[in-house]
């Protein structure tokens, strides 16, 4: 069914001028980008979007890591986009992610990995109010 991600362009890839090539990997993969903005996040809001991750090892790392530079949020859509993205951005280390893949085209390691997409509906209803109002979400 037509659904909807939320999808980020980590802090790594907009330094690196990535954000075309990125929108590119997206695009040709099928999904509409519905929603996009540039934003630099806070702390507050690394560690509120990050908070199942608080307990990890890397939580404090990761978000200094997502606030270190400005990101691309954005809404993704299209069939089946949660998984459709899950697959165009490949595996969360880059080492495991397969060819053509976003991860593994530019990632620089599992935490610089480029770009972040919701696991699941809930939370991609979630992440996506997070950053969005449904008036900035044109599809
Ligand atoms: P993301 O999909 O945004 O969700 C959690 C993020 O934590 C992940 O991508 C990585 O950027 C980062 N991260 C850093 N270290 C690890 C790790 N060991 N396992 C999983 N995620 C990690």
């Amino acid at each position: 069914a037509l659904q909807r991600t939320f999808s980020i362009i980590k802090p790594d890839a907009t330094r690196r001028n990535l954000t075309g090539a990125i929108n590119a990997k997206i695009e040709e993969a099928g999904l509409r980008i519905v929603a996009q903005k540039r934003i630099h996040m806070t702390k507050a809001q690394a560690e509120t979007f990050y908070g199942v991750h608080a307990e990890r090892p890397f939580f404090n790392d990761l978000v200094s890591f997502m606030t270190s530079g400005p990101v691309v949020v954005q809404v993704l859509e299209g069939e089946d986009a949660i998984a459709a993205y899950r697959k165009v951005m490949g595996a969360t280390n880059p080492a495991n992610a397969e060819a053509g893949t976003i991860r593994k085209e530019f990632a620089e390691s599992i935490e610089a990995n480029s770009v972040h997409g919701s696991d699941a509906p809930e939370t991609a209803a979630v992440e996506i109010a997070y950053f969005f109002a449904g008036n900035e979400i044109v599809g």
